[in-house]
């Protein structure tokens, strides 16, 4: 073995020592604040370790009690043992074998606030509460509104895509997202933001057409325990129409505006010529009047009754 295959392995056997020895101590992963919808169920993420071999779920015993109090029970195999107002409504979700202490709380009431703290006992080791890893539960009365994403308007004949999703904490029995359209495409999915948080999502498409214009698409988010809440948008979709809407009103007033010039052009040259001769005939029959008039004057003796003035 050379000197650096040495090296290599003094420093991973000193890292599996070291992992073993983090592993060799009682402690829990647990999420320390969660909200929770009241009626719908929570559940609360959490991993625990002890010190010592691996053993089956059958050789431990899962706890979770109230802060304060290791007798009041809100999860017991036994449910004789668990409160009054929890029986029935706690299950470990979690695989104890697999250090996985998750619990869910159903029906979940305005008082379920705790904190919880899980206990494990190991009949052939010990038993331990995690008082400093327990969780504090924020109960939500009523469940917020999907958020909707779209576009603000569609053009006929485009896809048009609506995003709906919505935030959770029971993951055991997730809302469902429905669409008021029966048509188009449904992709639905599923992510966690964060620990016990999770986010259902789901993306609807279709060919926006004329007549989608001022329809609404609604999102409906249904809950465990049957709250819901939806969120809606009204379609505006530009279409073909929308712009021969437009249109046919310029084009006719346009229509208009031109016939009106080539009228009264035409009406104009008509009237032109017209006023032009009246103008001219005018002209000739006043010097005519004018002429014979002048003439007239031109032609008259002068006498005068009462006679001859010449005496
Ligand atoms: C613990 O169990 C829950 C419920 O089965 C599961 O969702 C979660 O992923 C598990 N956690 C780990 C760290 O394995």
């Amino acid at each position: 073995m050379n000197v650096q295959a040495r090296l290599v392995f003094c420093w991973l056997y000193l890292q599996v020592s070291f992992v073993s020895v983090l592993s060799d101590t009682w402690n829990a992963k647990v999420v320390p604040n969660i909200d929770a919808l009241v009626k719908s169920c929570v559940v609360v993420p959490c991993t625990y370790n002890y010190p010592g071999t691996s053993l089956p779920s059958s050789r431990k015993r899962a706890i979770w009690h109230k802060k304060g109090n290791r007798e009041e029970y809100i999860y017991h195999e036994d449910s004789i043992s668990v409160a009054d107002n929890f029986k029935g409504r706690t299950k470990l979700l979690g695989n104890l074998g697999q250090k996985n202490c998750t619990l869910e709380i159903d029906e979940v009431r305005d008082h379920d606030n705790g904190p919880f703290c899980f206990r494990i006992e190991i009949p052939d080791l010990d038993k331990f509460s995690f008082v400093e890893q327990c969780v504090t539960i924020s109960m939500i009365s009523s469940p917020k509104e999907p958020v909707l994403e779209h576009k603000n308007y569609f053009k006929e004949g485009s896809h048009a895509v609506f995003k709906c999703y919505v935030k959770h904490t029971c993951p055991s029995h997730p809302p469902s997202l429905t669409w008021s359209r029966s048509d188009g495409e449904v992709l639905p999915s599923i992510k966690l933001l964060y620990e016990g948080t999770w986010q259902v999502e789901s993306v609807l498409s279709f060919i926006a057409k004329e007549q989608d214009h001022n329809t609404e698409v609604t999102c409906k988010a249904v809950f465990h325990g049957n709250m819901e809440t939806e969120a809606k948008f009204v379609m505006f979709v530009k279409g073909k129409q929308n712009i021969y809407h437009i249109i046919i009103p310029v084009a006719t007033v346009l229509g208009i505006i031109i016939l009106l010039g080539v009228v009264g052009f035409f009406v104009i040259k008509k009237y032109k010529r017209q006023i032009q001769e009246l103008q001219s005939r005018n002209e000739n029959g006043l010097w005519s009047r004018i002429s014979r008039v002048s003439r007239r004057f031109r032609s008259v003796d002068y006498t005068f009754p009462g006679g001859d003035y010449k005496h």
